[in-house]
């Protein structure tokens, strides 16, 4: 019996940091278990929102399935695909947008971020219609939990708004998708003490980088305590807005640390190594399995060519269901 159908994708603007593995990559595989259907992909159309590079789309979306299968995902507990091997996502998101009331995509914050963020040019119907399209990801496979971080809040209840409006419309047709429990989401901060993003400039942790890399780029570049300017100073780690942080998620003895911290006991750059060490040992694992991917892309394309078999498989049941309910009939 399946208890939960889990669904989750990142695009592939680039290499995948520090934030995704944590924030996400490391939920899919938590969920991975017999007792639920997972369904993971590379969310590529998604990409072509922002992205205008057709080579650097190539190259990414393989190295972040290395990732996915490096970080344990798992093709035989799991559905992996690219989103465009699934034709029936995009035709299911144009049946979703004549449902869609345009007021609403206008004032969503994550939209409003995107308009933000973008000169008038790049401003194309493809990003105003974002969330739509991931609705259609989530509703496709009927998904119960999406696990995504706190900044994909609102495009995951656009998608439930979207699947409740078609329910009453059309007769109960999808289930509504939930987050993850709020207490399992994390927020990772970047080097500058924001959250760590891939926008954000030279602020994130490349999990592929080199443990030598990590550990000067915290070294050189991670904002401590502002206040604390001797190492003899007491610091106070709430203040410390790109370490402390990320010490409270993975260091197991980071009260001690605070401690120490607070008592002038540990300084700045020690603590720093504290947490690198705490990186390396989430991180190293993880960079032996990914090491053994490299030239693997055959393998790779293999496990996307029958993750997309799968996914169609299921996502065109819904699909039929939907044309048929809204009067189209496929000759
Ligand atoms: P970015 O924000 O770097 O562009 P994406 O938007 O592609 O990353 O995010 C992919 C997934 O990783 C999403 O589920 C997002 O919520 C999660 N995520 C991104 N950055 C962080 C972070 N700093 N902490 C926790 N989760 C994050
Ligand atoms: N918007 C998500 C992000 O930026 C990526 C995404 C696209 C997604 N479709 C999805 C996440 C469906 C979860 C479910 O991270």
């Amino acid at each position: 019996m399946t208890q939960a159908t889990v669904l989750s994708g990142i695009r592939a603007t680039g290499k995948l940091h520090f934030g995704n593995f944590m924030g996400a990559v490391t939920h899919f595989v938590r969920f991975q278990k017999p007792e639920n259907l997972c369904m993971y992909f590379v969310a590529d159309l998604h990409t072509l929102t922002t992205s205008r590079d057709p080579e650097a789309l190539r190259g990414n979306v393989l190295e972040i399935v290395k990732d996915y299968l490096a970080a344990g995902l798992d093709p035989d507990q799991a559905i992996i695909y690219t989103q465009s091997s699934v034709p029936e996502i995009s035709q299911l998101s144009l049946l979703l947008s004549m449902v869609q009331p345009l007021g609403q995509l206008e004032g969503l914050a994550t939209i409003k971020e995107l308009l933000g963020k973008t000169t008038r040019d790049q401003q194309t119907l493809g990003l105003v219609t974002y969330p739509v399209l991931m609705a259609a990801d989530i509703l496709g496979p009927q998904a119960t939990i999406v696990p995504v971080g706190e900044d994909q809040r609102p495009n995951v209840e656009l998608a439930r708004d979207l699947a409740d409006r078609f329910n009453h419309r059309y007769g109960s047709t999808f289930v509504l998708p939930e987050m993850m429990d709020e207490s399992q989401m994390v927020k990772v901060p970047g080097l500058r003490g924001g959250k760590m993003g891939k926008s954000e400039g030279d602020d994130t942790i490349d999990i592929n980088d080199s443990m030598f890399n990590i550990g000067e780029r915290y070294r050189k570049r991670a904002v401590t305590d502002p206040q604390r300017v001797r190492a003899t100073d007491p610091g106070d780690p709430e203040r410390c807005q790109a370490v402390y942080p990320l010490h409270k998620l993975i260091t197991s003895d980071h009260l001690e640390i605070a401690e120490q911290c607070r008592k002038a006991q540990i300084g700045c750059t020690a603590c720093k190594g504290r947490l690198v060490d705490s990186i390396a040992s989430v991180l190293e694992p993880f960079q032996e399995r990914r090491a053994e991917l490299a030239g693997q892309d055959d393998y790779v394309r293999d496990v996307l060519y029958e993750g997309g078999r799968r996914a169609r498989n299921i996502i065109s049941r819904t699909l039929e269901d939907v044309q048929s309910k809204m009067g189209l009939v496929i000759y």
